[in-house]
């Protein structure tokens, strides 16, 4: 038997597979999310999606790396040879979110430093686009700017230092200090935030539901993108990281303790996002309603500008833009630990020459993005990822598995073995009709938006 790396303990393997859960999508996707989609009415279809799609794919995604312990293509290869392709169709999307992701990071670490001093004066829209990532045109990449080069090599270092240095010392280590540094440096955030002036009338925005979305069908399709993007799901990560799960380990409560950190997290940005820009909006004037972003948006223009009008606003914007990098470098990491992991179990190659290769492609191509065009092509990539890679990866994913291989029945016995919580059959409908159904479904959505 081979000697495959291993976590050393159980709270590691969940640091880690948080680190990767918890990220910007918890941060500047979900607030914004939430609130464009009925506000406190969102909750249900969310919570309806974690429960019906979210933690029952996780325990799959557990199951299957647990089970057949390999990388994704090597996972999917051991269920049938004709399925190794989607492993590595999911390789394949982690490896392109990993080109982008970093200058995301690279970013926040300067943003971190400009809070000193609100280096980004009283225009920060016209500093971010103008001054710091000097925007060309649309289509064209320009020179590559420095300030956005040179932090994007440190993260690539740090990155893949870490990973070179395996499981358990460079993985299981790294996030074990990332993720309760966040916890506590976004709880800090998160207090001062809702003790602004200001803020009850941005939790009032974010809380207040519409119902009358909740028979919209696109409401359903965000919150199932929501969940899908946030719990990492479908991109090898949770595959990969299963696989080096001891053989005693607990699957199923595994994935429901994962699945409700990343949301608890992900409810307190949103009250943290929304009480920030309560205070924004009372300072200028507005309504709420008016300030409410997500996204780049949220973190480089509102952000600076709420930082700026926020006493001590250094320490703050510093300790807000340091939550955004250790938020991603956890993620990054468990991006492109699944290619890394890929290559070295297909050509039979050491860890350190994955990384060499798998991490060195990454990081030239990530350069694309430290150039002048880089926010024009980061756009474009992050929507058709978003919009096709995602959902079109869950639904081989699920397709392949439980129609094709007819595996869920098998699973369930594996999971249910090793496991406290026992599987029922809500496990198998989950997988097997609603969660297709609704990938489907969110598929001809996207195309349908496409077109019109
Ligand atoms: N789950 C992460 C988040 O919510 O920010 C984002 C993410 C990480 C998505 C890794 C995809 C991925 F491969
Ligand atoms: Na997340």
């Amino acid at each position: 038997m081979e000697n495959r790396s291993q976590w050393g303990t159980r709270l590691g393997f969940l640091m880690a597979a948080m680190g990767s859960a918890i990220g910007l999508g918890n941060i500047w996707r979900f607030p914004a999310t939430a609130y464009e989609n009925g506000g406190g009415a969102f909750f249900l279809p969310y919570l309806f999606a974690l429960l019906t799609a979210g933690i029952p794919l996780l325990i799959m995604e557990y199951t299957i790396g647990h089970k057949y312990r390999g990388s994704a293509p090597r996972s999917y290869r051991k269920i049938s040879k004709g399925m190794e392709w989607i492993g590595w169709w999911q390789v394949g999307v982690s490896f392109i979110i990993s080109t982008y992701y970093p200058v995301i990071i690279a970013w926040a670490i300067m943003y971190a430093f400009f809070s000193f001093g609100t280096q980004w004066g009283a225009d920060p829209t016209a500093f971010f686009v103008g001054d710091y990532l000097q925007l060309g045109d649309p289509g064209t990449f320009g020179a590559l700017v420095p300030m956005v080069a040179i932090p994007l090599l440190v993260v690539w270092a740090i990155v893949l230092f870490t990973l070179n240095r395996g499981v358990k010392k460079g993985i299981e280590a790294a996030n074990k200090i990332f993720i309760p540094a966040l916890a506590i440096i976004f709880t800090i955030i998160v207090i001062r935030a809702v003790t602004l002036p200001g803020a009850m009338d941005g939790l009032d925005a974010f809380f207040k539901p519409d119902w009358s979305t909740i028979t919209d069908g696109s409401v359903w399709v965000a919150a199932y993108g929501q969940i899908f993007f946030s719990l990492s799901i479908a991109f090898a990560i949770m595959i990969t990281y299963s696989s080096y799960l001891p053989k005693k380990s607990d699957i199923t409560n595994n994935a429901f303790i994962t699945g409700f950190a990343n949301s608890s997290f992900e409810l307190l940005a949103g009250i943290g996002v929304f009480a920030a820009l309560g205070f924004m909006a009372s300072q200028s004037g507005v309504a709420v309603s008016e300030v409410v972003q997500g996204g780049v948006g949220l973190a480089f223009m509102v952000f600076p500008e709420i930082i700026s009008q926020m006493p001590a606003s250094g320490f703050f914007g510093f300790l807000f833009f340091a939550s955004l990098v250790l938020a991603g470098l956890s993620s990054l990491i468990s991006i492109s630990e699944t290619y890394i992991a890929g290559v070295q179990e297909k050509f039979n190659i050491s860890r350190g020459k994955a990384v060499l290769l798998g991490g060195g492609l990454a990081t030239l191509l990530s350069l694309l993005f430290a150039t002048q065009g880089g926010l024009n092509l980061l756009d474009t990539v992050d929507h058709f990822i978003n919009n096709y890679g995602v959902a079109l990866s869950g639904l081989f994913e699920v397709v392949a598995i439980a129609w094709f291989a007819k595996l869920l029945k098998d699973f369930q016995a594996h999971a249910d073995d090793i496991s406290d919580i026992k599987l029922g059959a809500w496990w198998k409908l989950c997988l097997g009709v609603i969660t297709p159904i609704v990938l489907g479904f969110m598929m001809l959505q996207n195309l349908k938006n496409e077109i019109s």
